[in-house]
């Protein structure tokens, strides 16, 4: 029998996923499905969301929500959804991000700086704010965070993002403080260099020549896949992490421990 028959630990969960119409959310809208979970994929009105439908083809359970993350009414509206179709937010992937312009500060544009607050800053803050009340009335939740590599070091020609994603550290390890009383685990992932149009661009804007190229630096020698992201957030999701709160667990194929 293969895994997806034998191991599902989410079954009766209800999984909240943001920026699930792209790379990540919706490898990681897959991986939480095959193992149990229902799935309820959010993203902005302007996304398409094809390739996440193609992933649920066979008619299991995917409700698709357009929302902003960085509208506070709009938060408020997915969440209310959300909880129509179980009445439960079991779990909570606070994914939806931006990578922002590449430049040194000095030249970096201030509106594009305030553009890459408001999704991975204010969008993760807006997605705690009205999740954990949910969450802590249940007296049981998972919720995970996307920072990066990105938010344990720095980058040139990456202020915006690197600001982003050491905030996401931040708010994961104040949320998780705030939420353990109540049963409700919040912990963050940090994907490196992850094989995805999100990598591609960045490195064509810094001037190189594709992702790839960035594999040698990578002390395992290659990309990361977004399978390597969603499988530890299935992990996370999960009662296999059961006693971890304010982690932060890095999926970098050794990247950052030198
Ligand atoms: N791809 C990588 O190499 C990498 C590495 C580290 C961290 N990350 C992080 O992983 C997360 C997912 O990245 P990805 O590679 O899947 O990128 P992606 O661009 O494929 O997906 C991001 C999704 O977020 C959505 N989104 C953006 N702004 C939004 C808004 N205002 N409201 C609602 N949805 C919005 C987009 O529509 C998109 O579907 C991001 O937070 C990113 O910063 C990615």
């Amino acid at each position: 029998m293969n895994e997806a028959a034998t191991y599902r630990p989410l079954v009766g969960r209800l999984a909240v996923i943001t920026g699930a119409a792209g790379a990540i959310g919706r490898a990681t809208a897959r991986k939480l499905a095959t193992r149990g979970a229902t799935i309820v994929g959010v993203d902005h009105p302007s996304a398409d969301a094809s390739a996440l439908e193609a992933l649920f083809e066979s008619g299991e359970a995917l409700t698709l929500l357009r929302a902003d993350v960085t509208n506070e009414s709009d938060v408020k509206a997915y969440v209310e959804a959300a909880l129509q179709v179980t009445g439960r937010i079991d779990v909570f992937f606070n994914n939806a991000g931006i990578e922002g312009a590449q430049a040194p500060i000095s030249e970096y544009p201030t509106e594009d700086f305030v553009k890459v607050f408001n999704v991975n800053v204010l969008g993760v803050f807006l997605g705690l704010k009205y999740v954990l009340p949910v969450m802590q009335e249940q007296k049981a939740g998972s919720i995970i965070n996307t920072s990066s590599i990105a938010g344990l070091i720095g980058a040139e020609n990456m202020s915006g993002y690197i600001m982003s994603k050491h905030a996401v550290l931040g708010l994961t390890r104040t949320a998780s403080l705030e939420a353990a009383p109540h049963g409700v685990r919040v912990n963050s992932v940090h994907p490196g260099f992850i094989d995805s149009r999100m990598l591609t661009d960045i490195v064509h804007n810094l001037g190189a020549p594709d992702a790839e190229s960035l594999a040698p630096s990578v002390p395992m020698g290659r990309l990361g896949s977004v399978d390597d992201i969603a499988n530890a957030v299935a992990f996370l999701a999960s009662d296999d992490s059961s006693y971890m709160s304010g982690h932060s667990l890095v999926v970098d194929g050794g990247k950052t421990a030198g």
